[in-house]
């Protein structure tokens, strides 16, 4: 499994021959000027919630790409409604695709579209192929909740966190989340795309450090293995 970083909260899942997208915003991220998102592959694109910097390239990747949308029912509604292919999930669902199985998972946050109309309730997944558990928490608070998701998924192998703080968790709680996981390799997101969410870096990797866990920092366009 590859896991790729295109800056804020922007992966990319490759697992055998599928990749997955999740919350593309990249043409508006000064960070990720490099990223041609006329180059990037998906055959699904995952999007936790409706905010801008989630969803801001997933109508322009999912019409050249053909890409099946997953999200809550309202955000696939949305694209259903322009034409686009989509799967709508809620919390606590799981469906069998054919990269293996997805769980759509609580999250603390908001998920109104930019222009103020409603977009469900925001969440975060769970993908869990043959060999791997990942799990990536969308914006979120640290809760409790999450102590659920190892009992009822099964141990994880990576949780994607927010750590940029002010909108979502920041590093402490993120490592406290990582307790409630049962997970000790973070990989970080949704850091320093704005003046709001920059992190001292060293700090981050101290803290982990001190904490017996492990946190990967990507940089934008750089890629991770399992
Ligand atoms: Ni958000
Ligand atoms: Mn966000």
């Amino acid at each position: 499994m590859k896991i790729n970083y295109f800056g804020h909260a922007c992966i990319s899942i490759e697992t055998g021959d599928k990749t997955l997208l999740i919350d593309p915003f990249i043409s508006g991220n000064e960070l990720a000027k490099h990223i041609d998102i006329g180059r990037l592959n998906a055959d699904y694109i995952l999007l936790t919630h409706a905010h801008e910097d989630h969803i801001l390239d997933a109508e322009a990747i999912a019409k050249r790409t053909g890409a099946l949308i997953v999200s809550n029912y309202e955000i696939v509604s949305h694209y259903t409604q322009k034409g686009l292919q989509g799967h709508p999930m809620n919390h606590g669902g799981k469906w069998v695709f054919d990269f293996g199985t997805l769980h759509y998972t609580q999250a603390v946050h908001t998920s109104s579209f930019p222009d103020g109309s409603y977009g469900g309730q925001p969440g975060g997944f769970v993908m869990v192929t043959k060999h791997h558990r990942v799990y990536i928490a969308g914006d979120t608070a640290l809760t409790y909740d999450m102590k659920l998701i190892p009992e009822v998924i099964g141990e994880l192998d990576l949780a994607i966190l927010p750590i940029g703080d002010n909108f979502t968790m920041g590093i402490s709680e993120a490592i406290k989340a990582s307790n409630f996981l049962l997970c000790n390799k973070v990989l970080g997101y949704h850091y320093d795309t704005f003046g709001y969410i920059k992190i001292d870096h060293k700090a981050a990797f101290l803290s982990f450090e001190k904490a017996k866990k492990e946190l990967v920092l990507l940089p934008v366009g750089g890629h991770l293995k399992l």
